[in-house]
């Protein structure tokens, strides 16, 4: 199955899915990462797997809509079947995420529908909870809003900081994102009228 993966920034998760690739454990091939910021550590990592990069810049468009009908055409010359979010830190237009509709992945960092947007490790500690954790889900026009495929749960601890918490959080993600992807490329996992299914089970 080819996929195409847009990050960022480190692109941990994206080391993740390139790991799965190349062990085998994924049936995927990832045929670009595409970036929209230039210079980031996940670009290296997926030249070092010797896989296709394009950076498209936002800073270099006056709108939303004109960044995302760039993106749009970057992503579509690789004709991928699953588009992957790994860090990737922008808000999508409507048109953009209905293109895309049942075929876009994103991970983030909360049990969603808890904490949707940014800060979300702090936002867990200044609430108080006790547990905390991260969510693979379908991209829709809700903003952190679309159907969960998984989520993975760690526990808050009293001398946690955010960014304890967010290391805790990233081992998780590198474990549910691949499986995520696994299960997509499989044929297990899809949505149907805004609900995510695994084996015919609704969500
Ligand atoms: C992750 O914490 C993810 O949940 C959030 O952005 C971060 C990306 O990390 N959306 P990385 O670039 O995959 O290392």
């Amino acid at each position: 199955m080819r996929v195409v993966v847009l990050i960022s920034g480190s692109g941990t998760n994206l080391q993740a899915i390139i790991d799965g690739q190349q062990d085998g454990s994924l049936p995927i091939k990832i045929a670009a990462v595409i970036s929209n910021k230039p210079d980031v550590k996940g670009l290296q990592r997926a030249e070092t797997a010797n896989i296709a990069t394009a950076v498209v810049d936002h800073k270099q468009f006056e709108s939303r809509e004109s960044f995302d009908a760039a993106l749009q055409l970057e992503i579509d010359k690789h004709q991928p079947q699953l588009v992957v979010l790994a860090g990737f830190m922008r808000i999508l237009t409507p048109a953009f995420t209905a293109h895309y509709a049942g075929k876009m992945l994103n991970i983030h960092p909360s049990l969603l529908p808890k904490y949707q947007g940014l800060h979300t490790h702090q936002r867990a500690i200044d609430a108080g909870d006790s547990i905390h954790g991260v969510t693979v889900h379908f991209v829709t026009a809700e903003l952190d809003g679309g159907p969960a495929a998984i989520q993975a749960q760690v526990k808050i601890d009293s001398n946690d900081t955010a960014d304890t918490l967010a290391a805790k959080v990233q081992v998780q993600e590198h474990i549910i994102y691949p499986l995520a992807v696994k299960w997509f490329a499989e044929g297990r996992l899809h949505m149907q009228a805004n609900q995510a299914w695994l084996d015919g089970k609704a969500l």
